[in-house]
Order: structure tokens, then sequence, then C-alpha cells
């Protein structure tokens, strides 16, 4: 299948973008690209591919953007339930900390989540999986983290593999056990930590070599923060992930700065999320390190805060910025990639083109896959977007709608929404 006829070809090549690099958007005029067997095998400009491959299928792109499809790095797809009143609360004067504190928050859905069935898990997830894909997400981060126990934490995982060998979206899972101090360990978190470390993370271990050896380790994930994991049992954690193999992310400085970013750079996690709240000594950090630093900006959006990840210094750093929507029940439902940079380009003061780079490429590397996925190049995944517009700088002007005309998920179309 040749795509042909892109007014703006957006390849993203040349790999993950660090600092000033950060917007490179590889942009061909009159672009084409050439896909056989789910893989790109040809990027040019529309004349050279056309004579080059004069009796391939051909779909024309009819003078629009054409693009890779988009990553969601962090996700919290597999929950049950909604907790709308919440919001209510919160809009009334509450804050999330409080409502965490009384017992609600994660823990809210925890209660709904936690005896759920494969099917139910399963069964929830799916409508939303659905609108990241109508949306023009090809591959999101899921993680578990709503059953805080190792049965329910299991089953989670479960959901999430069983969702991705459906299909077509592909999903990467995280193991978030570490999401929350559950209610029987209130009184005592060291005690859920060391569980968590004895027993919970060498479980999924021999799970995993079991029933999915073929499959890359899941990534195991904190959330180091007050009312959560203090620095020194998200240390426990991940040292002990580490120590078994596993790759690491964090959920850092998301309300009070722990030092959880630089904790994550120097431990070597694939990513540090959050970030609204980390130190210059974080940022410097991150800056000299591969950890990807990811912006979930439709967080405190979603909380109604005015404080956001420090984008600017981050990339003035030298890091690499990914940007997630965060999707979840309690801050953050978000199905769209598009909403995403429309609200980065505004509230972290990045171009369009630096939003696209940090959902394409970078949102790949933020999960350890820019080898095969985040940009269009010659040997990687034929996951791509046909826009219904003719300037990639609508995706961050026009916000609210969608703009993906065509979803393309290794070679074959997935999506044909309307223009
Ligand atoms: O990334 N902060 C921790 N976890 C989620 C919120 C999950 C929830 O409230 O259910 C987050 O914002
Ligand atoms: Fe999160």
């Amino acid at each position: 299948m040749l795509i042909y006829n892109a007014k703006q070809l957006l390849t993203l090549a040349g790999g993950p973008q660090r600092g000033k690099h950060l917007g490179e958007l590889g942009l061909i005029p009159d672009g084409a690209v050439l896909v056989r067997d789910g893989l790109i095998k040809a990027v040019g400009t529309t004349p050279e591919l056309l004579e080059r491959y004069p009796h391939e299928k051909r779909f024309d792109a009819e003078s629009r953007v054409v693009m890779p499809g988009f990553v969601d790095p962090h996700t919290h797809l597999i929950f049950i339930g909604n907790r709308a009143f919440e919001f209510e609360m919160r809009l009334e004067g509450r804050s999330y900390q409080e409502i965490m504190a009384a017992g609600g928050g994660i823990l809210n859905t925890v209660r709904l989540t936690r005896d759920a069935s494969l099917d139910e898990l399963v069964n929830a997830a799916r409508p939303r999986v659905q609108g990241m894909l109508q949306h023009g997400t090809t591959t999101a981060e899921a993680k578990t983290g709503y059953g805080l126990e190792e049965s329910s934490e299991l089953l989670q995982l479960q959901a999430i593999l069983k969702l991705d060998e459906e299909g077509p979206l592909e999903l990467v899972p995280t193991y978030l056990a570490a999401h929350a101090i559950p209610l029987e360990y209130k009184l005592n978190p060291q005690g859920y930590t060391d569980l968590l470390v004895e027993e919970m993370l060498p479980g999924v271990l021999l799970w995993w070599q079991r029933n999915v050896p073929q499959r890359p380790l899941p990534f195991v994930d904190v959330f180091c923060e007050v009312g959560a994991f203090s620095f020194e049992q998200s240390q426990q954690i991940l040292r002990k992930a580490k120590e078994l193999g596993f790759p690491l992310k964090i959920h850092a400085d998301e309300f009070e700065n722990l030092s959880g970013a630089s904790l994550a750079a120097r431990m070597g996690a694939v990513s540090a999320d959050h970030l609204v709240k980390s130190s210059s000594a974080d940022i410097q950090a991150l800056g000299i390190s591969d950890t990807v630093a990811v912006s979930l900006t439709p967080t405190p959006f979603g909380l109604g805060h005015t404080e956001y990840a420090p984008a600017k210094k981050i990339l003035a750093a030298n890091g690499l910025l990914a940007i997630a929507s965060d999707l979840n029940p309690g801050t953050a439902w978000c199905e769209s990639m598009q909403f995403v940079i429309a609200l980065s380009c505004r509230y972290l003061k990045i171009t369009v083109a630096q939003a696209i780079a940090a959902a394409t490429i970078n949102a790949a590397a933020a999960i350890g896959r820019a080898d095969r996925i985040g940009s269009l190049e010659i040997g990687k995944q034929a996951d791509i977007l046909v826009l219904s517009v003719d300037d990639y700088r609508n995706l961050g002007y026009k916000f609210g709608g969608n703009q993906v005309w065509r979803v393309m998920k290794r070679g074959k179309w997935v999506v044909e929404n309307q223009r």
C-alpha cells in the first residue's frame, strides 16, 4: 500500500529528541509512505515513490497531514466505576489530597475494582480503548493499581494483556501495586511496602515467567507522594524491582516535592511522570539522564490547578520531554492525545511541533519502544494517521473535537472517522 499525496508528511525521523531538538518533525511536503507486511518500507515524496512503486495499491491522502500514530505513555485504563461525585466535591472546595486522606480517591476506585472479574475489567475498559484509537492513539501504556493486593493486581495485569491481544490498540503493561496504601494497611504503610517487596513483586515475576515468558517484562511503577509512598519506600520498591529485572517508572512530584524525579534518574528509570513540583536539582538530574520526563498535562487541568510541569526548564536542561493523558477516573478522564497536545501548547508553553514530537517519538521512548514505533522510518511498524486537516498546527490550535480522519495500525486501516 502506497499512501501518497500527503500535503505534510511528518516523519519524526532520527530518534528521541532532547532539549532544543524537540520539535524536529522531519516534514516532507507532498510526501508518501510505502507500507508492506505491517511495516514501513519506504518514505519520500509523492513523485519519487509513485515512480519507484508504480504497481503498488494506492491510498490518496488528499493533500492532508500524514503522521505517526500517537503514543500515550501513561494511562490508568483498567478500572470500574466513576468518581463524578468527587469531581463535584472538588468543585465545592475539597482538595484531591483531602479526599484521599479521608479514604476516598484511589481507594474509592479500589473498592469497586478489587472484586471485578477479568471479563468485567476488560468490558469496562474496552470503550475507553475504542475512544483512544478513534482519536489516533495507536499504542498506550496501561497500569494496574486499583487492586492493591496480589490476586486482583494480577487480574488487572491479565486484563491489560487480554485487551492488547484483542487489538488493534497496542498496550504496554505496568504493574502499579504501589499506587496507594490499601485500607488494611492504613496504619502500617511500611508493612504493605514490605509485602510488595518480599511477596508481590517476586510473585508477578514468577507469574510472568510461567504464563507469558515471550513478552518483555512489565514496568514497575510507584506513586511517590505524601499520603502514598515515601521517598524511602519508593526507593525500596524500585530497588527490588530493578534487582528482579523489571524496567522502572515513577509518579513523582505531583503535589509535593519528595525528590522522586532525581531518584528515577539515578536508578535509570525509563520515565518520571507528573513533575509539577520538581526542583532545579531534579530537573538537572533528568537532563543528564535518559529518563524521559513525562508531563501529564490533563491532570493539573483536570484538578483545576494552575501549576504545570516545568517543561521549558526540562528542555533547557537538555531533557527528554514526553506528554501523556494520565487517563484515570480521579484526576483526568481523557482519551484524546489531541486534547493533551492542545493543553500542552498552552500550559507548558511549547509549540505544536514540540508537542507532536512529545506525543510520538518521545512518548515511545517513555515506554521503551522508540525502536519500533513513534516515527515513520524504514523498518518501523506502520502505525499511521491521516488527519482531516492540511496543516499540522491545527492539532494544537483547534481543540475539543477529532481531527483524525483515518488510523492505520500495523499496516491495516482500523478507523475511518467522518471528516
Ligand atoms: O496519576 N496520582 C496517582 N494516580 C493517578 C490518579 C489516580 C486516581 O485518582 O484514581 C494520577 O493522577
Ligand atoms: Fe498516573
